[in-house]
């Protein structure tokens, strides 16, 4: 479906800027993770809690990337606005939410792993026209993974199409019980968002005897930008999480959706193709902070469609198992 008022030459514009920029601080982010060149000195990645959590963390890398990023952005298209995680979540959530193109920036998603030199970390640069995703770009500069994706151009996987497990290799389940999970417990370290966490989990995990979902495989990667790329590959079935921010998954879900994924807001079921009646009369909220992803399903043989009635399905058993986490939307939106 095109993007109102939005050519397609204008979206592999956004794009072609996205993959450059991401490229461009890619070293940056490398010389961080490795603590080697302009981020030898342990002074510049020490990671400072933000809210006064320690697992809420952000490095002088981060900043730095940010900052390089939005600097070449508001060159490039000065009329534009900008979300990123370091400026905005230090103001306090406190930015308007605009139908007008919005560049969403991760500098550094995972910042938790980047400090412990585990490789689940990454670069995301999404853009929002008319409040809803349409251009992705995750890089994953120590997997050497770059995902590029707007809507109506495919999603890939250097350069590959996405998703890269292709059918018949990509089964078609049906049900959490040949389902992997990739869900996180998040920066949010207060008792009752644990115990609910941990109820959730504990209801997915346990046996059908005692009216648990018995999912196959529950895994926590540390960042939500990888989970997506995870699911979008076609190597998770599902991510689901309460609590992350729009620059978390702006770019993952463009990627995602591209791949014949869907998605789940809270409010209702959004993907491409998806038949209208089906599908949530808004797009897909970013800034509502819960999202349910589920990865491409082929139909079964002979039953068009039925890929996308089971990830309904899919879904909806993964939603009666666990426990909604409410936090206010970003944005105030
Ligand atoms: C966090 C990670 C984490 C998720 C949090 C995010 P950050 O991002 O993606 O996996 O659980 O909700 O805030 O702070 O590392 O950029």
């Amino acid at each position: 479906m095109p993007v109102q008022n939005t050519s397609s030459e204008a979206l592999q514009a956004y794009l072609d800027t996205a993959v450059a920029l991401a490229r461009e601080v890619g070293p940056a982010f490398k010389d961080g993770f490795w603590r080697t060149g302009q981020f030898a000195s342990n002074s510049d990645y020490a990671a400072e809690g933000k809210l006064g959590n320690e697992a809420d963390c952000v490095t002088a890398v981060d900043r730095y990337i940010e900052q390089t990023i939005f600097a070449r952005l508001r060159t490039i298209y000065p009329k534009h606005r900008f979300v990123g995680e370091e400026t905005t979540a230090e103001d306090g959530n406190g930015y308007e939410v605009t139908d007008d193109p919005t560049w969403i920036v991760d500098p550094v998603d995972g910042t938790n792993n980047f400090v412990h030199h585990f490789p689940f970390t990454g670069i995301s640069i999404g853009v929002a026209i008319n409040r809803e995703p349409v251009v992705g770009v995750v890089y994953l500069p120590v997997l050497d993974e770059l995902y590029t994706a707007a809507r109506g151009l495919g999603a890939h996987l250097n350069g590959k199409p996405l998703p890269v497990v292709r059918p018949p290799a990509l089964t078609t389940p049906t049900s959490l019980s040949q389902c992997s999970l990739v869900t996180e417990h998040g920066s949010d370290r207060s008792a009752a968002v644990i115990k609910s966490r941990l109820d959730s989990f504990t209801r997915l995990l346990l046996d059908k005897e005692h009216g648990g979902a018995c999912l196959q495989n529950l895994r926590v990667t540390g960042s939500a930008t990888s989970d997506l790329t995870l699911v979008a590959k076609g190597v998770a079935e599902m991510y689901w999480e309460c609590g992350p921010h729009a620059w978390d998954f702006a770019a993952g879900v463009v990627i995602l959706l591209e791949a014949g994924g869907a998605v789940f807001d809270g409010a209702g079921w959004w993907g491409v193709d998806i038949p209208e009646c089906d599908k949530s009369p808004q797009p897909f909220n970013l800034w509502n902070r819960k999202i349910l992803a589920i990865r491409h399903v082929p139909d079964l043989p002979g039953k068009p469609g039925s890929g996308r009635e089971l990830q309904r399905r899919l879904a909806g058993e993964l939603l009666g198992h666990v426990q909604d986490i409410p936090y206010s939307p970003d944005g105030g939106h």
